[in-house]
């Protein structure tokens, strides 16, 4: 592919990280380029992998945007945080068939993916990934590096904590607080504060 228009590596040459590059092409960048440490991958579906992660800041002096494109939060925080010290900003990509309120600002490096939707007054911070269909409604609070998973729907006012990982499928009920470090099983039905960390499933959800 030659180098046209917007620039953008993508960390992680995944499922997720083509999605993300998906998303970055309908948002007008012309040259896509994974890194990768994987050194036996050439390619992540149609986009070429053409370095390694340690690389980045190099990707970024010569025009590129960067985003860290890795479901694990622990690790999107550590290499996020990483490029943020070498003082570059991810970028933040929003599907054009995703729907935000207006008052919606995703923090950098969040990615928002098709047909979610985040309605008015919630705050999502910093490389969360908001995946296909998810919905985030009214008032809620997305801590950094959080992933509301495909499908998974969080009701008004629900607060989840940094890093914390809403399954495939599960509701949070209305004024929820789920504290950080947690895994909510797929298809879990939260209807209680979650205060401790760990993975609960189930319905209603419970500490596994
Ligand atoms: C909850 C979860 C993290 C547990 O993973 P795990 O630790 O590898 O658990 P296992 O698969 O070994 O299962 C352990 C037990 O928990 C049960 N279990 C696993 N996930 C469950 C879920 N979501 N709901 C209810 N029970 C679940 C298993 O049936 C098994 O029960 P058993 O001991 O009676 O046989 C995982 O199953 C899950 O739901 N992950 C979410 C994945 C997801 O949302 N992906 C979206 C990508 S966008």
């Amino acid at each position: 592919m030659a180098e046209t228009g917007k620039r953008l590596a993508v960390i992680g040459a995944s499922g997720h990280g083509k999605v993300v590059a998906d998303i970055a092409e309908r948002n007008g960048y012309g040259t896509i380029v994974f890194l990768d440490d994987n050194e036996a991958l050439n390619e992540c579906g149609k986009y070429r992998v053409a370095g390694r992660t340690k690389e980045a800041a190099a990707y970024a002096k010569r025009g590129y945007d960067i985003i860290v494109a890795i479901g694990n939060g622990q690790i999107r925080q550590r290499m996020q945080e990483a490029l943020e010290a070498d003082g570059i900003v991810c970028a933040t990509l929003v599907h054009p068939m995703a729907v935000l309120a207006a008052d919606i600002q995703p923090g950098s490096g969040t990615v928002v993916m098709a047909l979610a939707v985040v309605n008015a007054g919630s705050r999502v911070g910093k490389g969360c990934i908001i995946n296909t269909c998810a919905s985030v409604d009214h008032d809620c609070s997305i801590g950094d590096y959080v992933h509301v998973a495909v499908g998974a729907h969080l009701a008004g006012a629900v607060s989840a904590g940094r890093r914390t990982w809403i399954g495939a499928g599960a509701v949070v009920s209305n004024n929820i607080s789920v504290c950080e470090d947690c895994m909510i099983g797929a298809g879990a039905a939260v209807v209680r504060d979650i205060e401790e960390s760990g993975t609960y499933v189930g319905v209603p959800a419970k500490k596994r």
